[in-house]
């Protein structure tokens, strides 16, 4: 069977099995703070298990994109080394919500890989939770018994809590597992050592497939367990490695899932697979990343300097690098391989296949970006080995360094060890391994939890948000829990209905009040409508509320999204249909709206855009919001955002309908009418073929054209003593007779710098054979210091001479150096600038034969000058 085949198989095996087939949920999190990506199965059910959201069909099966690289699962650095590991996978699953549980998955798995999958059975074996003290649990006598109707009791195997009680992260649903392993090692080496004793123990061909996880319980912030309201099944079986077992494979990187794109590497390189470690490694690596790369951006994510988007460019980094070392790529390749990867995974991931153009943009443009940075590094580890070799005696790369190059230009420590060699330098490991565990530890915080467990006050399942229709409303509180942290103290809590808006679709959280109690924010946590206070909580919880949003910011807000539709339609009747969303903010002070086109629009096309929105708001339009099947909605041709997931009944939001149809949830106005009026001030890059817009309505837009606009009017009126309309031809005679009276200062300038020319050839020592000369003088420019420099060195030879200046009021040191002596005595004068330049507090560069430094205290001239003269002597 190939991979397609494979997959089908399964899901068509549990729908004959009364399960609902799905597809695979987002790679992205966006409601949940405890993870960034999908990193199982279980993920988009975390609320069904934990009793969060009401259960439409009791089974389910599907395959859902998982990606490994944060938090407590991170495979990252394994992957590619070995065989058989992924960053992102795919993950087959079938569930119960609160319906069959242990015997029927243990029937159903053993009927699938057997019956149907043919897998021979002397190949398996399982595993069994033995049980735990810590927890207070006992053996899982009952999926033994299960497993034992079906399997030689010499096969069933005792597994600690590590191996045999899944959790998904420091807190969540939990429950003991049974897992099903395979040996697929050849005749030869079976006979040599039994299979059971290699389960668990990572060895490459006696490897886990399928994990059948029993959720019971939910782990609680202080580490306790609490039983889940029903017994569920999550079951998860490694697709990549089931092909690789069906396809009769030694590696899943053997497997036709990354054949094609691992033949292609072959090509782009003129390197071979399976001749040599090195390149293996690199192209395993390689083909593993496009995927998680290309599958992130499809779901929206895309690489950046921060969080999730940070992650995603350290993987692309790592894939480019291991082309860099491993297989001689130095220019931009890994995008053209996304045209393999779609032709591969595009049927059963049709997003693939839609954003296939925007997947290969973002990669190119950040491979050639990353090259750039790579040879920055080059340079940076240059500068820190030429400087050292001033100082002879230390030839180490102090730690700090070699991570500074890895962190921030991408260096893998062999890289640096290696440059580093080869100028007789050695490296500093345990530093760098140390500053390598300290930054694992602040990213691990990052996604830590950092709240206490819920406290429950009153039982529901469903919390209903009213507050399209209503700013107030009287509530009762139904589950509040501490935010952990230092000093002040800071709550969150649940109520059984809400006034208050939850953050999402861009759009900011209501703030408002709970009678005194003041609510800062609301966020989405899961299914739950989370509020944010700083405030002490009073002693009786469990009255009655009066819930209040703060109706002015919710207004301002409302404002703004409902401008945001009326500039995403104005978009693409301007620019065109390609105009897509790729993000936005929406909140009480403006607006920003990122979206697919690839070049800056011009100062026409924008003016033409804010006049179609500002015409809408004149009409006056009466907003039409409603509720209707999904499918009701594609048929109105209502926009739906990229990488958003929807429910079977949408909200869909019209301004007028041959003008604006969106899928939308956020809060608007009634009439357009209320926006006031739109305006653009800002239009910029993003990122590769997505541009930014950021825009304010009504008082927000009234206040910019007040600060940009009227105040400085009033003030050009008041300098120039003329009427608005007269400045700037004023501006441009003075602008004119500034360049002229400039020309002069320069005349007079060089003038003066003949004069200094001669006084400081006069003033030339012979210090070690060098002629040196190291001066403070009064010149007023970079430009005629440069020029003086240059006219002394060709005059005199074996020259070192440092300058002092105060250029515009901030000091400026010049270094020049003979030709001569930068061969001879392995002089830079880049080098010795930036270490003078720690005197007058700044830094500078340039090339071995001429640098300078510009820094912030005219002060430490003087000393930077001495510095200079005792480094010559
Ligand atoms: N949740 C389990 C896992 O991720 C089974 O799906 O391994």
């Amino acid at each position: 069977m190939n991979s397609s085949q494979i997959r089908q198989t399964f899901l068509d095996f549990f729908q004959s099995k009364q399960h609902q087939v799905i597809p695979s949920a987002s790679l992205v999190i966006k409601n949940d703070p405890t993870l960034m990506f999908t990193n199982a199965g279980m993920n988009q059910f975390k609320d069904l298990f934990l009793g969060n959201a009401s259960i439409k069909y009791p089974r389910i099966a599907d395959t859902q994109k998982c990606l490994r690289v944060s938090g407590k699962h991170n495979d990252l650095e394994e992957v590619g080394v070995d065989t058989y590991h992924h960053t992102l996978f795919e993950m087959l699953g079938n569930w119960s919500f609160g319906d069959y549980f242990k015997k029927e998955a243990i029937e159903w798995a053993w009927e699938l890989l057997i019956g149907v999958y043919k897998i021979p059975q002397d190949r398996l074996y399982v595993t069994v939770f033995e049980g735990s003290k810590e927890d207070q649990l006992d053996f899982d006598e009952e999926s033994y018994n299960h497993w034992a109707k079906y399997i030689s009791k010499d096969r069933i195997i005792n597994g600690s809590k590590k191996d045999n009680f899944w959790e998904m992260g420091d807190t969540g649903p939990c429950g003991p597992c049974s897992e099903i392993h395979i040996d697929i090692r050849d005749e030869v080496e079976r006979k040599k050592t039994d299979g059971k004793s290699l389960v668990n123990k990572g060895h490459p061909q006696v490897i886990e497939i399928w994990n059948l996880v029993f959720m019971e319980f939910n782990r609680l912030a202080n580490t306790s367990l609490q039983k889940l309201p029903a017994k569920h099944v999550d079951t998860g079986m490694g697709f990549e490695r089931l092909c690789m077992v069906l396809q009769g494979k030694k590696s899943s990187y053997d497997t036709d899932i990354f054949q094609p794109v691992i033949q292609s590497i072959e090509k782009i390189s003129a390197k071979k697979y399976g001749k040599e470690e090195k390149t293996d490694i690199a192209m395993r690596v390689i083909s593993d990343h496009l995927r998680a790369i290309s599958f992130s951006i499809a779901d929206g994510q895309l690489p950046s300097n921060t969080g999730a988007g940070y992650v995603i460019r350290r993987i692309l980094r790592r894939a480019i690098r291991y082309g860099y070392q491993s297989l001689a790529l130095k220019e931009p390749f890994i995008f053209s391989l996304v045209p393999v990867l779609t032709d591969q995974m595009g049927k059963a991931f049709p997003e693939l296949t839609k954003q296939k153009s925007l997947i290969e943009k973002v990669i190119k443009e950040e491979e050639a970006s990353f090259f750039k940075t790579l040879e920055t590094g080059i340079q940076r580890i240059n500068a820190i080995i030429n400087f050292k070799k001033l100082d002879s005696a230390n030839k180490i790369i102090a730690g700090e360094h070699a991570f500074e190059l890895y962190d921030t230009y991408g260096f893998p420590l062999d890289l640096t060890i290696l440059i580093a060699r080869e100028e007789g330098f050695r490296v500093d490991v345990d530093e760098f391994n140390k500053c390598m565990a300290e930054q694992k530890s602040r990213s691990r915080k990052a996604t830590a939890v950092d709240t206490d467990d819920w406290i429950e006050l009153k039982k529901t399942n469903a919390v209903e948000f009213v507050g399209y229709d209503t700013l107030e409303a009287k509530v009762q509180i139904v589950k509040y829990r501490k935010v952990k942290g230092k000093g002040k103290e800071h709550y969150q809590l649940v109520l059984d209905k809400t006034p208050f808006y939850a953050e999402s679709g861009g759009q900011v959280g209501d703030s408002g009040w709970l009678d005194q109690i003041e609510i800062v924010t609301t966020k989405k946590e899961n299914n739950l409508i989370v509020h944010y206070t700083d405030d002490e909580l009073p002693a009786d919880l469990t009255k009655i509320f009066n819930a209040k949003v703060d109706h002015q910011k919710r207004e301002l807000t409302a404002n703004n999204h409902s401008a945001t539709h009326l500039l995403h339609a104005a978009l693409r009747k301007v620019l065109g249909t390609h105009v897509e969303q790729r993000g936005s903010l929406v909140c009480a002070d403006y607006l920003r709206f990122d979206f697919s086109h690839f070049a800056a629009v011009t100062n026409q096309k924008l003016r033409e855009i804010e006049k179609i929105v500002n015409e809408k708001i004149w009409k006056n339009i009466k907003l039409d919001k409603r509720v209707m099947p999904l499918l009701e909605a594609k048929k109105l041709g209502a926009m739906a955002l990229f990488g958003e997931k929807y429910g079977d009944e949408v909200r869909v939001v019209t301004i007028e309908p041959e003008f604006s149809v969106e899928l939308c949830g956020g809060t608007h106005v009634e009439y357009t009418g209320e926006i006031g009026f739109f305006i653009i001030n800002e239009e910029t890059a993003v990122a590769s073929g997505i541009r930014r817009i950021e825009a304010r309505t009504a008082k927000g837009a009234f206040d910019y054209i007040h600060e940009q606009f009227i105040v400085p009017s009033e003030e050009l009126k008041g300098i120039f003593k003329k009427t608005l309309k007269d400045v700037p031809a004023h501006v441009i005679s003075l602008i004119e007779e500034n360049s002229q009276l400039k020309k002069k200062v320069e005349l007079l300038n060089k003038e003066k710098a003949k004069q200094i020319k001669i006084d400081l050839s006069q003033k030339i020592k012979s210090v070690n054979g060098i002629n040196f000369i190291a001066e403070k003088i009064e010149l007023d420019s970079a430009e005629a210091i440069k020029d003086l420099s240059f006219e002394l060195r060709n005059q005199v030879q074996n020259l070192v001479m440092v300058i002092g200046a105060e250029v515009k009021g901030k000091p400026m040191i010049s270094i020049i150096i003979s030709d001569n002596l930068v061969r001879e005595k392995n002089l830079n004068a880049g080098t010795i600038v930036r270490e003078l330049a720690k005197e007058i507090q700044g830094g500078g560069g340039g090339q071995a034969f001429y640098a300078t430094a510009g820094g912030n205290d005219s002060q430490g001239l003087l000393k930077a000058l001495e510095k200079a003269k005792s480094f010559i002597s």
